[in-house]
């Protein structure tokens, strides 16, 4: 296998779109998720097109049990992980029900630091390769909105940048996407200003272009770093009147 990626939540709208940026690099692909067969129809696919290998395979985020099993079944191992699930749920219902805060803590954040632990070591011990996970502007400041998400994508932040921190002499590079709008699944239902919202092929060409260049935190699309940035400079006593 050449230079092979593992893409977790590989059928998300994003990452489908990465998988093809990513094969035609020429990197075979395991794409892990929990539909394989839809996930090998895709591989399949992507094989014919641009002469890789690549491979459906089943993987729950919440299963934490599963994980470690999981990836030492990648033969041979990824050089290089795409974290790519996530579950924005409904912050109406998160503040009534346990479980599902729960389930959006866990598949946003504790699934997350269990996979990312495995694969860390893993990579460590190899001296070469690259995490990227896509996290969320949702996470660089708390809104009414999308709060129980957006604690999730800052905590997953946060271990990517203490990842970063301790993986960078060791040959891994560590790079955390963070999207604002995109037009997916996930925000079928929204409406999203036109303006501030990618597309997942645009989307998928900002994360590949980060993967290229050698990034380590990527707004997109490009606009949102200094959108947040302005956001972020908001102090609390404004920002908890506002409605954004
Ligand atoms: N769209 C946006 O505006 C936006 C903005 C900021 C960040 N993001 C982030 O971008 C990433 C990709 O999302 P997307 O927009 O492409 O949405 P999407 O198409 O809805 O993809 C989400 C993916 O996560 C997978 N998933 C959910 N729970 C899982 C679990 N327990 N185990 C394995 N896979 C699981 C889903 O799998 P199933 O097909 O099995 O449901 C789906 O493939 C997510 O991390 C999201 O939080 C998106």
């Amino acid at each position: 296998m050449s230079k092979p990626v593992l893409i977790l939540g590989a059928g998300s709208d994003i990452a489908r779109a990465l998988g093809h940026e990513l094969a035609a690099a020429g990197h075979d692909l395991y794409l892990a998720g929990r539909h394989p067969e839809e996930l090998e129809k895709d591989a399949r696919d992507l094989q014919l097109r641009y002469s890789i290998n690549a491979r459906g395979m089943f993987f729950d985020a919440l299963d934490f049990d599963s994980h470690q099993t999981f990836y030492e079944s990648l033969e041979p191992g990824p050089y290089g992980l795409v974290l790519a699930f996530g579950l924005l749920g409904e912050e109406d219902q998160a503040r009534k029900t346990r479980k599902h805060w729960e389930k959006i803590i866990h598949t946003n954040y504790t699934g997350c630091i269990s996979i990312l632990t495995i694969a860390a070591n893993h990579l460590e011990q190899a001296g070469e390769g690259f995490i990227l996970g896509i996290s969320s502007v949702a996470g660089d400041r708390g809104r009414k909105a999308n709060y129980v998400y957006g604690s999730a994508k800052a905590g997953l932040s946060t271990f990517l940048s203490g990842l970063r921190n301790r993986l960078h002499s060791k040959g891994v590079r560590v790079i955390t996407v963070k999207p604002g709008f995109v037009r997916t699944r996930m925000t079928r239902d929204m409406d999203l200003p036109a303006r501030l919202t990618a597309s997942p092929e645009q989307a998928a060409r900002d994360i590949f272009k980060a993967i290229i260049k050698q990034k380590e935190i990527v707004y997109t699309r490009w606009m949102w770093r200094w959108i947040m940035l302005v956001i972020k400079c908001i102090p609390e006593r404004v920002f908890k009147r506002m409605s954004i």
